[in-house]
C-alpha cells in the first residue's frame, strides 16, 4: 500500500516536472520571437507597392545575461514600468500572438541568439497601437542607462526588427538569420 502511494507520488512528481519543463520551453520560445500575424499577406502589400501597416509594437530592454548588476538595473526599470502603467496585478503576456492589451512578457534571462534575434537577455512589453504615445515617451525619460529597442509588428519580421526599428541608448547586435519566415519587406 505504502509502495503504491509512493509510486503514484513519484509519477505525479514526474508529471509536474514534465509539465514545468514543457511550460518553460513554451515560455522561452514564446518570449523569444516577434508577435505573429498569420493573416498578414505581405504579397498583397508588395503588389500595391506600399508597406504593411504596423499592428502593434514591442519595447525590449536589453541586459547582459548572468551579470547581476545588469540584471538588477534592467529589472528595476521593469518594476517601475509595471507600477507606472498599473500592470502590477495583471497577467504577463501570453504566447506569440496579438495580446490586445498592454502587457509585459516573462523575462528572457538567458537568451543566446540561437533561435531568435536577441543575442543576450531582455525583458519586453507588448504595446497595442493606442499605448505607443504613452509608453515610448515614458521609456525615453525613465530608461536611465538601459539600451532599448522599440520595434513594430507588421508581419515583416526582419524589417520590423531592423530598418523600421528605433533604438534608445546603444544599438545591440541582432541575429536576423534566426527569423523563420525571412519576411523582409
Ligand atoms: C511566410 O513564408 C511563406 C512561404 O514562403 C509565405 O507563403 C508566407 O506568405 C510568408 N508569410 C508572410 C507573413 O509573409
Ligand atoms: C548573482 O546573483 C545570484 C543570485 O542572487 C548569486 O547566487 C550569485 O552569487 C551572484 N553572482 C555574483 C557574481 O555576484
Ligand atoms: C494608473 O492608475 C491611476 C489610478 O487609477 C491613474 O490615475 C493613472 O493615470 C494610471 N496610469 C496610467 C499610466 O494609466
Amino acid at each position: 500500500m505504502l509502495d503504491k502511494v509512493a509510486f503514484f507520488n513519484m509519477a505525479d512528481m514526474q508529471n509536474i516536472v514534465f509539465r514545468l519543463v514543457l511550460w518553460c520551453v513554451f515560455v522561452a520560445v514564446c518570449t523569444a520571437h516577434p508577435t505573429k500575424y498569420p493573416d498578414v499577406n505581405l504579397n498583397v502589400y508588395r503588389a500595391k507597392g506600399t508597406p504593411p501597416p504596423f499592428l502593434s509594437y514591442h519595447i525590449h530592454c536589453m541586459f547582459v545575461a548572468y551579470n547581476n548588476d545588469s540584471i538588477s538595473s534592467a529589472l528595476k526599470l521593469m518594476e517601475k514600468f509595471i507600477q507606472h502603467f498599473n500592470l502590477t496585478n495583471t497577467k504577463p503576456c501570453e504566447g506569440l500572438y496579438h495580446q490586445g492589451r498592454l502587457c509585459v512578457f516573462d523575462v528572457d534571462y538567458t537568451n543566446t541568439g540561437a533561435t531568435d534575434p536577441f543575442v543576450s537577455a531582455n525583458w519586453a512589453v507588448f504595446v497595442p497601437l493606442e499605448w505607443y504615445a504613452k509608453t515610448v515617451p515614458w521609456v525615453m525619460q525613465n530608461r536611465g542607462d538601459q539600451d532599448i529597442l522599440v520595434h513594430p509588428n507588421s508581419g515583416a519580421e526582419v524589417s520590423d526588427h531592423t530598418r523600421w526599428a528605433l533604438w534608445m541608448g546603444d544599438k545591440w547586435p541582432l541575429n536576423s538569420a534566426s527569423f523563420t519566415n525571412q519576411t523582409v519587406f
